[in-house]
């Protein structure tokens, strides 16, 4: 396999550094050449004929890392097509900007913080950026977790009134719920028998409500993740559920009933957990970038420490191979290339998630945050306006729920919808004949949106020329999954790299949260609405009559 970067070197060892920033993605080279390339070789390229004319294109398009492997054959684009994007890659500056993210430089520009998740699963051996404030102090919490974990299991440490505590409850919102909820429903098999994993997100209430109908109070752990402790959401579910445990079991039983992950030391005390309850975290780890940290905590009581620690040595090989492995056979930059090239050369604006595995079914959720809390950005790193499409509209469903929803417009509808299938063959650790079904339904799909189907009937008639690229794995270990998962976030990485946007911060998600804050009195008092908004006064106005019938 030839790349424009050899592929005897690690992508990290290649030209002298530069002013990469500064420079438009529009300006490189590569850029103008993929513009014309796809001008006139790709515009109309059809999938049929790529595969006709080279009967080795499924594995020339295939690359391995680590438990993964990822065909990527069924897209449109051709070994030139991805040479140029692996020279975009290089011209952007790609590899020094791996080696930014793995030795601590302020990548987060605007926030000027590194951004260590890579540290979070690394060893200590490894030296990752061991000289940033707080990264020494990841063994020790992880060490202090362990210890936590075992004593929950072990029933050294019970509820208030002398029972097991079994059922674990997660409170946070964004990061600090996603990727709990996703990893502990992914990773349901590993779960220690009698624990049971729960989550409150919503600002509304009705989930803890919901919940607390179940739940028996002695035997609940409620964990509270937060890396500010400050977020609306996570913090009035958090007091309504220690409102229940004070009005269950009493006042002191809250020591008992609830841990914490935050930076925030002085809200842990005001809310009343207890010092051995809580877990640091640190401003150089972003919220969803964050499942690695103590904001994990609620997972590995449910499934274990030495799984919790497996998932962690998943992504670590995932870090390893994106920071090693030669251009053209490294699978996020491969992803995140391809991702670039539909984004800003075809014009495509969305990219469905299709998991065939219901215990992946809050994976697509989860890389809606990854990808468009990072990516969702109108501005670069170097603060002037971006000149390209960023980011993409990420949706998804695990298959086969999917099939029997919105995959009519796949097949036939007028929108281009790039498409990652997720196939582990083994989900549950045993082959059945109702995972054969699965697999079958996601190859047949992915052969189905490229080939499609003639008929003399329009209405029958499938286009095809769709593309996919398929990620098959043999069972969903915790050890896949942090492979899975660091994938997306270092595609995501290369993506920003090329856009010259900041992946790790969110100033857009502010705007809202400020706002709300001042509604709120408009809302539950008789105190008049202070803004301009007219229909916002129209809406809140019908909201108090109708609360008041
Ligand atoms: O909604 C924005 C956000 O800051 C996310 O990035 C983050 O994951 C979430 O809120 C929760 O934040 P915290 O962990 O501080 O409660």
């Amino acid at each position: 396999m030839t790349g424009i970067w050899t592929s005897t070197r690690s992508i990290c060892t290649k030209v002298a550094r530069q002013d990469l920033s500064a420079r438009y993605p529009t300006d490189l080279p590569a850029w103008r050449a993929l513009k014309t390339h796809y001008r006139d070789d790709m515009k109309s390229s059809s999938l049929r004929t790529l595969f006709a004319e080279d009967s080795r294109r499924a594995d020339e398009f295939s690359v391995v890392s680590g438990d993964l492997l990822l065909d990527y054959s069924k897209n449109h684009l051709t070994g030139t097509t991805r040479d140029l994007l692996l020279e975009l890659a290089k011209e952007a500056g790609v590899a020094e900007a791996i080696e930014d993210l793995f030795s601590g430089k302020h990548v987060n520009t605007s926030e000027d913080r590194p951004a260590l998740h890579i540290a979070l699963r690394s060893k200590i051996s490894d030296q990752v950026a061991v000289e940033t404030p707080g990264v020494i102090e990841i063994w020790a919490v992880l060490t202090r977790m362990e210890k936590f974990v075992t004593a929950i299991q072990e029933g050294e440490l019970r509820g208030h009134t002398g029972q097991d505590l079994t059922d674990i409850v997660n409170i946070g919102i964004g990061g600090s719920d996603l990727g709990p909820v996703m990893a502990s429903r992914a990773l349901r098999q590993f779960w220690r028998p009698g624990m049971n994993f729960h989550s409150v997100s919503n600002v509304d209430g009705t989930q803890l409500v919901d919940l607390t109908e179940s739940l028996n109070p002695a035997q609940t752990l409620f964990v509270v993740c937060s890396k500010t402790f400050t977020t609306q959401e996570t913090m009035s579910n958090a007091a309504a559920a220690r409102e229940w445990i004070a009005g269950t079991l009493g006042a002191d039983a809250v020591k008992e009933h609830f841990a914490a992950a935050s930076t925030n030391q002085e809200a842990m005390d005001a809310f009343g957990i207890n010092a051995d309850y809580r877990f640091g975290v640190w401003d150089w780890v972003g919220g969803r970038y964050s499942l690695w940290s103590s904001i994990g905590l609620s997972l590995a009581l449910v499934i274990g420490m030495e799984h919790f620690q497996s998932l962690l040595s998943g992504a670590r090989r995932m870090d390893m191979h994106f920071r090693q492995a030669a251009a053209e056979e490294n699978m996020p930059l491969l992803l995140a290339m391809i991702s670039v090239w539909y984004n800003n050369f075809f014009g495509v604006e969305t990219h469905a998630i299709l998991p065939y595995d219901n215990r992946l079914d809050r994976f697509p959720a989860y890389l809606q945050q990854l990808q468009m809390e990072s990516s969702g950005k109108g501005v670069r790193s170097d603060n002037r306006p971006v000149t390209v499409a960023t980011g993409q509209v990420i949706w998804g469903e695990a298959g086969s729920n999917a099939q029997h929803s919105f995959y009519q417009l796949l097949h036939q509808g007028t929108r281009f919808v790039p498409v990652d299938f997720i196939l582990p063959v083994r989900s549950s650790g045993a082959t059945t004949a109702q995972q054969d079904l699965a697999i079958a339904n996601c190859l047949a799909q992915s052969e189905a949106l490229m080939e499609g189907h003639a008929s003399a009937d329009t209405c029958r008639a499938h286009p095809g020329n769709r593309p996919s690229s398929t990620i098959v794995f043999e069972s969903l270990t915790p050890e896949t999954l942090g492979q899975l998962i660091a994938l997306y976030e270092h595609k995501v990485f290369v993506e920003n790299v090329i856009w010259g946007t900041n992946p790790f911060d969110q100033f857009g998600v502010e705007l809202g949260k400020k706002l709300a804050a001042s509604l709120e009195d408009a809302v539950s008092t008789d105190r008049p609405y202070e803004g301009q908004n007219a229909s916002t006064q129209r809406l809140l106005e019908r909201v108090k009559r109708l609360r008041s019938t």
